[in-house]
């Protein structure tokens, strides 16, 4: 499988590189527009990256596997991330767990998403689902799945 940037997202690159003074400050900038592009980041977008930044690909696969929000693998289910922190434990993550165990998705439990002071909190593809109830997780994965 071989791996292209679209060509919106050539322009975004284009658009960073006058912003960044250094090539290696758009290496996260291209993992993103990768995943966000891909769903995940193949080695062939490590390539990719490599190329348009002239990081070595060993460099970029370093930094893509290094922080846990960048994919590696396609992944097939709903991604929830789900807030196992103090605040969020304290309002209810467990029931929201238990309840989400019951559905047809990849549950991932994380670390605090930044947003305790509306807790329970979990995260579906980069959005934030803040003051969830059981009911509140309901509707959001109906229009979901
Ligand atoms: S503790 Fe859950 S968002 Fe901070």
């Amino acid at each position: 499988m071989s791996f292209s940037f679209s060509q919106e997202n050539l322009e975004k690159i284009a658009a960073l590189k006058k912003r960044y003074p250094s090539p290696k400050a758009l290496c996260l900038p291209c993992l993103w527009l990768v995943q966000y592009q891909e769903g995940y980041i193949s080695l062939d977008a490590i390539d990719a990256i490599s190329e348009q930044t002239t990081i070595p690909p060993m460099e970029v696969y370093r930094v893509a596997t290094f922080y846990t929000m960048f994919h590696l693998e396609k992944r097939e289910k709903l991604q929830v991330d789900v807030c196992k922190t103090l605040s969020c434990k304290l309002c209810g993550a467990d029931d929201i767990l238990q309840h989400l165990e019951s559905k047809d998705v990849t549950i991932n439990h994380v670390e605090c998403l930044g947003s305790c002071g509306t807790a329970p909190v979990m995260q579906i593809n980069d959005k934030n689902y803040e003051n969830l109830t059981i009911e509140k997780v309901e509707s959001i994965l109906e229009e979901l799945l």
